[in-house]
């Protein structure tokens, strides 16, 4: 990335810099029917014995999606802020000081983000989550990889962008004033996140070769997999007693429909041929075996 794109970047995340305890009003009463997930929107609302249930159990479910939701976004945010502080001592003699700082500003606007978030979750919602088991292994694989490029690859083509599409559909559901304007504020900083890692992506994924395309390959499909598996709310299924295999089923498919495993399969190894990244190995495993894996066949997800 040219040093003089990324320092305009890091000007103008300095000039929007906001902080969560001075910047948002958190004495305002929150409405916790303005933030029950959309029936619409619910990954059971096809599964009959979700149908059985009252109405007012229903109404607690659909606000436990939303807290599962938001408890794996707090997790995401805190360990990409991680990875990227790692990202930056690993690199240090490879990358120009530009993309250094970049990164140490990033790292600071994750943490207000996580900040922001869990606070919100914690006072108003009062609901909290611990994140996926996916999620979980996956930052722990990637934390000890020896290969910065790719930690770099998978947050910046990856993380980032699911982040930004989870928030994107929060945002626009959400009639709930504060977490509007704590999203709003947070995309503004992922957009330049986003500027970023375009570029950088770009650069890193043409650079790898060899065997470690096939690694990259890899690591990119399990990331895949563990992002959507976020997206899987086996927290509330199990407080519900709803079957977690019919459940996850119906919850794949409802994904589906709304396009969200598309992006996956269709836009993804699109974007990254597009970067000179381009493989049929890694589209096959996306198009064929994605589905399966968050089914939980050959090799549960759960
Ligand atoms: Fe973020
Ligand atoms: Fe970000």
């Amino acid at each position: 990335v040219p040093d003089s794109r990324v320092e305009s970047l890091i000007e103008k995340a300095l000039a929007e810099a906001w902080l969560p305890t001075r910047d948002l009003d958190w004495s305002a009463e929150v409405s916790l029917d303005s933030l029950r997930t959309p029936e619409a929107l619910c990954s059971v609302s096809d599964v009959p014995a979700y149908r059985k249930m009252s109405a007012r159990a229903r109404d607690e479910y659909r606000l436990k999606e939303t807290a599962w939701a938001l408890s794996n976004l707090i997790f995401g945010e805190k360990r990409g802020a991680l990875l990227s502080a790692q990202v930056i001592v690993d690199s240090i003699d490879e990358q120009s000081a530009a993309d250094a700082q970049f990164l140490g500003v990033l790292v600071v606007e994750e943490a207000r983000h996580f900040e922001a978030l869990e606070r919100y979750v914690g006072e108003k919602i009062r609901i909290t989550y611990p994140p996926h088991s996916a999620m979980v292994e996956l930052f722990r694989g990637l934390q000890t990889h020896r290969l910065w490029q790719l930690k770099l690859i998978v947050g910046q083509i990856l993380f980032e962008p699911t982040a930004c599409s989870m928030l994107h559909s929060l945002l626009v559901r959400s009639e709930e004033p504060l977490l509007f304007e704590i999203i709003r504020r947070i995309l503004r900083d992922e957009a330049r996140h986003l500027a970023y890692s375009y570029d950088v992506a770009g650069d890193l994924v043409r650079r790898v070769r060899g065997s470690e395309k096939t690694e990259a390959e890899d690591l990119i499909f399990e990331s895949v997999v563990s992002c959507l598996a976020a997206f899987l709310p086996e927290g509330p299924w199990s407080e519900a007693q709803l079957d977690a295999g019919v459940c996850r089923k119906a919850a794949v498919e409802a994904l589906a429909k709304r396009g969200v495993l598309q992006h996956f399969t269709s836009a993804l190894p699109t974007q990254l041929a597009r970067h000179g990244f381009p493989s049929e190995r890694l589209r096959d495993l996306i198009e064929h075996d994605l589905a399966k894996k968050l089914l939980g066949e050959g090799g549960a997800v759960a």
